[in-house]
């Protein structure tokens, strides 16, 4: 197992979409392990996307974990998203935008219905509502290669931006 290197904005890298996965073959097995091993490595980590982690031809993975144990992983292969419903607005925050640290308040839909894989290829269809719901829509975002903050206004973004540009 390896930890990853989490990528930070604004590497250009964040703006990749995810990769489909055909078949869990020994690499994907590796990535899943590897994903994990690097969420668990963090402090305050929820989730973390394939495509904001140092790997190649990034797969449409994520892996989640926000309980107070570290005990309840939840991996999610290829996940889509539909029925959204409601709408909830609560302060975001993300791994790849921790240089500078900034939480915004995000408007997404409160109850989704998710499809995926696990780890095992098993199909998974839930509904997801509260905090998962939050995660994954933010974790599929990072996999169609958007960042919590692209949901910004202008005027917020171009804050975080200026402060972004001070660091570097
Ligand atoms: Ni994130």
């Amino acid at each position: 197992m390896a930890i990853l290197t989490i990528l930070q904005y604004p590497d250009p890298r964040l703006k990749r979409a995810g990769k489909p996965v055909d078949k869990i073959d020994d690499r994907i097995k590796k990535i899943i392990e590897d994903m994990f091993e690097t969420h668990y490595a963090q402090e305050n980590c929820a989730a973390l996307a394939a495509t904001q982690l140092a790997i190649d031809d990034a797969p449409a993975i994520t892996v989640i974990d926000f309980s107070e144990q570290k005990n309840q992983p939840l991996c999610l292969v290829n996940p889509e998203i539909s029925e959204p419903e409601g709408e909830e607005e609560s302060e975001e925050g993300c791994m790849s935008v921790a240089t500078v640290s900034v939480y915004e308040k995000v408007k997404r839909p409160a109850r989704i219905r998710v499809k995926a894989l696990d780890e095992q290829g098993k199909p998974l269809d839930f509904i997801a509502e509260g905090f998962m719901a939050k995660c994954i829509q933010h974790e599929v975002d990072h996999l169609n290669g958007i960042l919590f903050i692209d949901k910004l206004s202008r005027l917020k973004r171009s804050r975080i931006d200026k402060r972004y540009k001070k660091t570097f």
